[in-house]
């Protein structure tokens, strides 16, 4: 299915359902200070979810905008985007986990057309300390689902990665996960949230590639949550129930509410059996045009182009401006590293006038305001002319290296914009540049930490 096709029939299937379509929110949140961009769809509805009424009533949807910046080093995969549409819909305390569960299910298999034997699912193993129960109404929902379309459907117990994993699939559909994997809030696990968020156990819906041999490089034995690319996230029901405590325990919020987010990129990808979103329509338009203009570009790099271009498009469009802070900072680095790789793989120079109007003739009958890429152009070439700049000193400091380590690795990264590739890229071929993409990131870690 064509993305539009995906999106629409979304809408549509929840308006059915006595939900009102909301408009998508910019990408820069209106009175929330706790974050820089919009990174799931239901920032700008907290405070409807925490009890406020809201004036289109209960049950909600919308294809909303999202970015999130903690996914920019992981661009280059088949899977992850800065940028991505984010379908979701809302109970503000009507329907729970029974509507919900069925719909998306429906959803996925009547609407969509994906084949139920390629979807698993999972359920929040509850938490005694908390006294949060383990999630077998879901569990139970989910059988009976699949029941019906003549699939046997097992739960099994996998806690996480570390300690649970290594059982594997052992034939199973439903799969329970710990805090790690199904408890969804703005600040991950229970513990990890301040006092006063909102959050709540989540229920997972992953599609399989069968084409995909598991790679026992992450992990012994596969299972939905690994990394391995045999299986997709690509949807996740919130059941958004609780609030945290000043004295660490949990309430129950005032109204019990579905909070579903699915990506458009991903739910587009597992319509048409291939894993990678950017075989989809959303991204073959980019991909194919920077191929023209660099014949034999590898993946990894044509997918940072087209991610982060489309990324920088709808934050220009939203009305951030490149500088060395906050969102302005985040469109820096995107752009910063587009950029250098259009300078390091000798790119056509109209790379931002070629692609832009691409990106902008896509989307601008959803999001009229990345209509006007003459201007979102003109900022992105400002950037690069000062960028050149940075650049040549990021070259020149290079050169003064005899050996480069992890450290020095990220200091040309976040003094020039040196993404870690160019630094390797760029060394002269007598300094020493024995790092590993690895090493720089246990070294971003640090530091993001800090
Ligand atoms: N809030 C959840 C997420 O972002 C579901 O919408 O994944």
């Amino acid at each position: 299915m064509q993305s539009d096709d995906v999106r629409r029939k979304y809408l549509e299937f929840f308006k059915e359902r006595g939900h009102v379509v909301i408009p998508s929110s910019s990408l820069l949140p209106k009175d929330d200070p706790t974050t820089l961009l919009t990174g799931s769809g239901m920032q700008p509805l907290i405070p409807y979810l925490m009890g406020k009424e809201h004036e289109k009533g209960t049950r909600l949807v919308d294809s909303q905008k999202c970015f999130r910046a903690e996914d920019i080093d992981e661009v280059g995969d088949n899977r992850h985007t800065t940028f991505f549409e984010m379908l979701g819909n809302w109970s503000l305390g009507d329907y729970f986990k029974q509507e919900q569960l069925t719909w998306f299910f429906q959803f996925l298999t009547d609407v969509v057309g994906i084949d139920p034997r390629r979807l698993y699912v999972t359920a929040y193993i509850g938490a005694e300390k908390y006294g949060i129960p383990r999630d077998d109404e879901s569990v139970e929902i989910w059988k009976k689902l699949f029941t019906e379309k003549g699939i046997e459907a097992e739960a099994v117990e996998l806690l996480n990665n570390e300690n649970g994993a290594d059982k594997g699939m052992q034939g199973g559909k439903i799969f329970y996960y710990d805090a790690n994997k199904n408890w969804w809030s703005r600040k991950g696990r229970p513990e990890d949230m301040p006092a006063g968020e909102i959050g709540g156990p989540d229920s997972e819906v992953f599609y399989e590639f069968t084409n995909v041999e598991h790679d026992e490089s992450f992990g012994k034995n596969c299972h939905p949550n690994c990394d391995c690319g045999r299986f997709l996230e690509i949807g996740n029901s919130v059941f958004m129930e609780y609030i945290k405590n000043e004295d660490g325990t949990f309430s129950p919020l005032p109204q019990k509410n579905v909070d579903f987010g699915g990506g458009l990129e991903r739910i587009t990808a597992a319509s048409i059996d291939k894993n990678d979103v950017f075989a989809t329509d959303l991204f073959t338009p980019i991909m194919e045009k920077v191929e023209e203009l660099k014949p034999g570009l590898n993946d990894a790099v044509k997918r940072v182009f087209a991610d982060h271009l489309r990324g920088a498009t709808f934050l220009i469009a939203d009305g951030v401006r490149p500088s060395n802070k906050e969102e302005g900072y985040i469109l820096r680095r995107i752009l910063r590293r587009v950029i250098a790789y259009q300078i390091a793989h000798d790119v056509h120079p109209d790379l931002f006038i070629e692609v832009i109007p691409l990106i902008s003739d896509k989307f601008k009958n959803i999001y009229p305001e990345v209509g006007n890429s003459d201007e979102i152009v003109a900022v992105m070439e400002e950037e690069k002319q000062k960028f050149k700049t940075a650049l040549n000193k990021g070259l020149n400091e290079l050169s003064k290296y005899e050996k480069l380590t992890p450290a020095d690795a990220f200091h040309l990264y976040e003094s020039y914009g040196l993404p870690f590739e160019l630094t390797k890229e760029f060394a002269p071929k007598d300094v020493a540049v024995d790092i590993s993409r690895k090493d720089f990131e246990r070294e971003l870690d640090k530091h993001r930490e800090m």
